[in-house]
C-alpha cells in the first residue's frame, strides 16, 4: 500500500476524511466525495482505512484473500515499494481473490478498491457473492488498464445477513487482474441520513444574520422576523402529460407543488408525426403555454429516442438514406419551434444502452446530432439520458464509465467544445431497497467530469415500503454537490401515473405525495418567524432561493419589508435593518 499520493490531478477530489471518536469508534463520514475519472501512477490509500477489509493495502502479504475460481494468487511489489495483489493464470471472468465479510442487514456497504489489468484496457467489476446463494450481485464497475491505476466505486446494500464473498470479475481471462487499497465500510441508515444533511446544510444552504437595530444604531432586542421564501433555486420538478389541458384539478395539482417539469411523451417524435410528413404539435404547443403561462420551465424531451421499439412506426422501415432525410427535417422542425423556449433538450435518448440510429446512420450519429441541435438552439443545455446508471448496479452496459465513454464520442469533435453538455440519470428505480452507495458513487464518478447532472425521471415501483425508499433516493440526489436539478416522472392517478402515484383518483395524497408534499417544504417555503436577540441578531441557515422577509417593531408592531436572494457560494450573509419605534 502506497502511503503518499504522487498524483496532483486537478479532478481528483478527496475531501473525504473519517472522523473516529476516540474511545467510541464510532465513525462518521463528515463529507465524502472521493472519487476520480483518473487512472493513477499509484494507487491512492484504502479509503475508511479499508474499512472491515483484513489487509486492505496488502501490508501483510495475501493474508486474509483466497484465490476465487482457478488460478493463483501472489503479492507484487512494484518498483516504487507499493504492494499490491495479482490474480494470473486465469480461466474464467470470475477467477480472481477473494475475501468473506460479514454483511448485516439494513446496512449501506461502500465499496472502493484500485484497479489495474496487465494489458490491455477492460471493465473489472466488484461482484458479491452471498453465502448459499449462487446469486452475484454486482458492486460497481470500472474500466481498468495497463500502466496506471483506476479507482473503482460502488457498494451494496444488505437487505438480509450473511456472509459475502466479495470478488472480482473481468472478461479476459487472459488478463491478470491487480488490486490495491480494498475497502468496504458499514453505515447505519442513521449515518447516511446525518451524512445527507450535513451535505444539504453545506451544498443547498448559506447562513444569513439578520441585525435588526434602532436608527441610533442601538439593538433592537425582541423584533419579529418573519422569512418566507418565495422562489427556490433548486430546481425540484415533475413531469407532465396531456392531462394537463383537461383535467382542472391536476392543473391545481400541478401548480400550486412545481415550477419545472418535462412532457413526459408528448414532445417526442412518435407523438408528433405519427403520420411520414404530417407534423401536429398542437398538444406539446398547447402544453407549453400552459406551462408558460403557470411559469414552469420545461425540459425538452426528446429530440430522438434510440431504442427501435420508439420510433414513430413508419420511421422502424426507412432506408439509411431515407432516415437520414427524415431525421434531418425532424430535429430541424422541433428544435427550431422550441428554439429559446426551454431549459434542456434530450438529444438522443437511451444511447448508451440502445443504437438504432448508429446502426442505420453509422458511428457518429449521435454526436452528428448533439452537433446539430447545437447549432440550432445554441443557449441550451443538451442532456444525454440514460437509465439504470446510478439505480441498478447489474446493468454493466449503462454503467458510469460507459455512460462517460459514451459522452467522450459525442465530444470528440472540436466544435462539441461549444455545447452545453449535461448529464441526464433518468433514475427509475425498480422494487427491493435502493442501493445508495451505488447511486453515491455513480453521482461521484460522473461529477467528476464537472458538467450539470440532473435527475430527470425519478420514480420508484410500487412496493410496501415506497415511500420511505422514494424518499431516500430524493434526499441522496438533493444531498450531492454535482446534482443541479431534479426531476420525478409521478403525479396523480386521474392523469394515468400508476407507478409513482403522488395523489390517487380523489387527489387525496398518497403516502410517496406526503413525502414530495413534505419535501417541497423543508427544501423551501418555510415560513420561518425568528425573535430578535439582546444584539438584535437573527442567526438563520436557508435554502438557495429568494425571500420575503418582514421586520416588526416589538413595541410600535412597525413593520419593513425586505426581499433577499440567498445564493451559493457565500458562507454567511449579513443583512442590517434599522427600525422607526
Ligand atoms: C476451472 O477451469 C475449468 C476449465 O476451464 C472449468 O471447467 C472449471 O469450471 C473452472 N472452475 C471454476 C471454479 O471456475
Ligand atoms: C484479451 O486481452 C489481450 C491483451 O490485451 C488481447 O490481446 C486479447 O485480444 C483480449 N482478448 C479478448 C477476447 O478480448
Ligand atoms: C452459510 O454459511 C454457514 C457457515 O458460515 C453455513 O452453516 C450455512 O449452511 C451456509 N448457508 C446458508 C444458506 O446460510
Ligand atoms: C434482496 O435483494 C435481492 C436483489 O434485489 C432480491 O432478489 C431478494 O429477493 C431480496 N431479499 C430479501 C430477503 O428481501
Ligand atoms: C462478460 O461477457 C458477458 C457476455 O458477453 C457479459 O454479459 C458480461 O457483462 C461481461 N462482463 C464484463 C465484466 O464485461
Ligand atoms: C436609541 O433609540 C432607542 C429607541 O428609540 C432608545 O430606546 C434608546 O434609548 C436610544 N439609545 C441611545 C444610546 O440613544
Ligand atoms: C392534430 O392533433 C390534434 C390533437 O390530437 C387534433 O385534434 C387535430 O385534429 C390534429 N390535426 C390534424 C391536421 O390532424
Ligand atoms: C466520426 O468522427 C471522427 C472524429 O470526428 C471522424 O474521424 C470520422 O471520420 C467520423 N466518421 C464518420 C463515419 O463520420
Ligand atoms: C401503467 O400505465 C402505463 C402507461 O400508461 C400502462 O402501459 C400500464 O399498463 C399501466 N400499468 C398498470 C398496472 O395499470
Ligand atoms: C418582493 O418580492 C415580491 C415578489 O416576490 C414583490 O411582490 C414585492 O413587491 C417585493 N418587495 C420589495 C420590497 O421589493
Amino acid at each position: 500500500m502506497k502511503v503518499t499520493a504522487k498524483c496532483c490531478n486537478l479532478l481528483f477530489i478527496t475531501t473525504s476524511f473519517l472522523l473516529f471518536i476516540s474511545g467510541l469508534g464510532v465513525h462518521s463520514l463528515d463529507y465524502d466525495y472521493f472519487a476520480t475519472i483518473e487512472c493513477m501512477k499509484e494507487p491512492q490509500r484504502a479509503q475508511y482505512g479499508g474499512g472491515i477489509i483484513v489487509n486492505s493495502g496488502f501490508d501483510h502479504n495475501i493474508e486474509g484473500w483466497t484465490v476465487f475460481g482457478n488460478g493463483t494468487i501472489e503479492e507484487r511489489i512494484s518498483n516504487d515499494g507499493n504492494r499490491f495483489i495479482v490474480a494470473s493464470k486465469r480461466t474464467q471472468s470470475l477467477d480472481s481473490f477473494s475475501q468473506t465479510v460479514q454483511l448485516e442487514k439494513g446496512l449501506i456497504y461502500t465499496f472502493s478498491a484500485w484497479l489495474q489489468l496487465s494489458e490491455g484496457s477492460d471493465t473489472i467489476s466488484v461482484v458479491f457473492k452471498t453465502n448459499g446463494s449462487d446469486q452475484l450481485v454486482h458492486g460497481g464497475h470500472v474500466i481498468a488498464k495497463h500502466g496506471c491505476w483506476s479507482l473503482l466505486k460502488g457498494g451494496i446494500v444488505a437487505n438480509f445477513s450473511s456472509p459475502a464473498e466479495i470478488l472480482f470479475e473481468s472478461n479476459n481471462s487472459s488478463v491478470e487482474i491487480w488490486a490495491d487499497s480494498v475497502s468496504l465500510q458499514p453505515f447505519t441508515k442513521k449515518e447516511w441520513r446525518s451524512h445527507q444533511d450535513n451535505n444539504i446544510e453545506r451544498v443547498r444552504k448559506s447562513r444569513v444574520r439578520f441585525h435588526v437595530s434602532n436608527v441610533n444604531e442601538t439593538a433592537l432586542e425582541g423584533a419579529t422576523v418573519v422569512i418566507t421564501q418565495t422562489k427556490a433555486d433548486f430546481p425540484f420538478g415533475c413531469g407532465m402529460n396531456h392531462h394537463i389541458l383537461t383535467n382542472i384539478d391536476y392543473q391545481e395539482w400541478f401548480v400550486s407543488r412545481f415550477k419545472y417539469t418535462t412532457f413526459t411523451n408528448e414532445m417526442k417524435w412518435y407523438s408528433t408525426e405519427i403520420i411520414p410528413g404530417q407534423e401536429n404539435y398542437t398538444i406539446s404547443d398547447a402544453m407549453l403555454e400552459f406551462a408558460k403561462d403557470n411559469g414552469i420551465s420545461v425540459r425538452g424531451h426528446n429530440i430522438f429516442w434510440d431504442d427501435e421499439k420508439y420510433q414513430p412506426e413508419w420511421v422502424k422501415y426507412l432506408s439509411p438514406d431515407e432516415l437520414r432525410k427524415a431525421a434531418k427535417k425532424r430535429i430541424e422542425s422541433v428544435v427550431k419551434r422550441y428554439k429559446g423556449e426551454l431549459i434542456a433538450w434530450d438529444v438522443v435518448n437511451e444511447n448508451v444502452h440502445f443504437h438504432f440510429y448508429e446502426d442505420k446512420l453509422g458511428e457518429n450519429a449521435s454526436e452528428l446530432y448533439y452537433l446539430k441541435a447545437h447549432e440550432l438552439d445554441p443557449e441550451t443545455k443538451l442532456f444525454m439520458n440514460e437509465y439504470n446508471t446510478i439505480e441498478y448496479s447489474g446493468d454493466k452496459v449503462v454503467s458510469p464509465p460507459n455512460y462517460l465513454k459514451k459522452l467522450e464520442e459525442i465530444m470528440q469533435s472540436g466544435e462539441a467544445t461549444e455545447i452545453l453538455f449535461a448529464i441526464g440519470l433518468q433514475g427509475h428505480f425498480a422494487s427491493g431497497q435502493p442501493n445508495l452507495a451505488y447511486m453515491r458513487s455513480g453521482l461521484d464518478f460522473l461529477g467528476n467530469i464537472g458538467f450539470p447532472i440532473w435527475l430527470t425521471e425519478a420514480s420508484l415501483d410500487p412496493q410496501p415500503n415506497q415511500a420511505e425508499y422514494f424518499e431516500e433516493v430524493l434526499r441522496e440526489a438533493y444531498s450531492h454537490p454535482a446534482v443541479e436539478g431534479i426531476i420525478m416522472f409521478a403525479g396523480p392517478a386521474q392523469a394515468g401515473f400508476n407507478s409513482t402515484l403522488l395523489a390517487d383518483t380523489n387527489f387525496q395524497t398518497t403516502p410517496t405525495g406526503q413525502v414530495v408534499d413534505n419535501l417541497i417544504l423543508e427544501w423551501g417555503s418555510g415560513p420561518y418567524t425568528a425573535i430578535a436577540d439582546s444584539r438584535g441578531i437573527v442567526d438563520i441557515s436557508l435554502h438557495h432561493g429568494d425571500y420575503d422577509v418582514t421586520f416588526t417593531h416589538p413595541l410600535t408592531q412597525n413593520s419593513k419589508k425586505l426581499n433577499i436572494s440567498v445564493r451559493k457560494g457565500f458562507s454567511q450573509e449579513n443583512i442590517h435593518v434599522k427600525m422607526h419605534a
